[in-house]
């Protein structure tokens, strides 16, 4: 059967590797730089075929190679997740001094959380013509998005949906609040090291 990628699909794997090694590289410099690996893990995806196509048909757009390249923005997905706040803000300073990535648009959920409690810093990056959505957080922000995910998709939830939703947003107001008493204790023990 034909897939929504063809005759493409070759490309979007060499763009995805293109990346990693990429994300290699921004690592190791700033491991000489800092003296800490600034990458917890690094996951990267090409989209499956039955979502493409759902989220063609969920955004009007026609089934076909133009929808999945070129309109949509995120048949490549690499995800950064980092120990620290300072690492992904690093990595993301990093990928946007990446001479050969053009910038399209910077989303700062960790800023601007979202209203489910969802903290994430996207990035969409075109790369030799090809889209590419980054998406770096903290070890907190994953374990979260994770399980909130999980429950999404679980279609029969017999609780009290509204009770389920705040509670959910308060767990990610208290990674996040961890995440940043966190840091502060990496700042110090950098600093007594100094
Ligand atoms: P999509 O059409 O789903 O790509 O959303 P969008 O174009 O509005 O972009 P957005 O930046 O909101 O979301 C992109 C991706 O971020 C999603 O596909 C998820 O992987 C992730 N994401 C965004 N919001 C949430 C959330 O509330 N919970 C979780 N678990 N993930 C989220
Ligand atoms: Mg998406």
């Amino acid at each position: 059967m034909a897939s929504i990628y063809d005759p493409y699909y070759d490309d979007l794997v060499k763009i995805q590797q293109k990346v990693l090694d990429d994300i290699e590289d921004i690592k190791q410099d700033i491991m000489q730089k800092k003296g800490m690996n600034p990458i917890e893990h690094c996951l990267s995806r090409i989209k499956d075929e039955a979502s493409m196509k759902e989220k063609c048909l969920r955004k009007h757009l026609p089934i076909n190679s133009d929808s999945a390249l070129h309109k949509i923005q995120d048949a490549i997905g690499v995800r950064i997740v980092c120990a620290f706040l300072d690492d992904v803000y690093d990595i993301r300073d990093a990928l946007l001094h990446e001479k050969h990535y053009d910038i399209i648009r910077e989303k700062d959920y960790i800023k601007n959380v979202k209203p489910s409690g969802y903290r994430s810093l996207h990035l969409i990056v075109k790369v030799d013509g090809y889209f590419v959505e980054f998406q770096l957080r903290t070890i907190s922000q994953d374990t979260w998005a994770a399980l909130e995910h999980h429950m999404r998709y679980k279609k029969d939830i017999k609780g009290d949906i509204k009770l389920i939703e705040s509670e959910l947003k308060r767990c990610a107001d208290e990674l996040a609040a961890t995440d940043i008493s966190m840091q502060t204790i990496r700042n110090m023990i950098i600093e007594e090291g100094e």
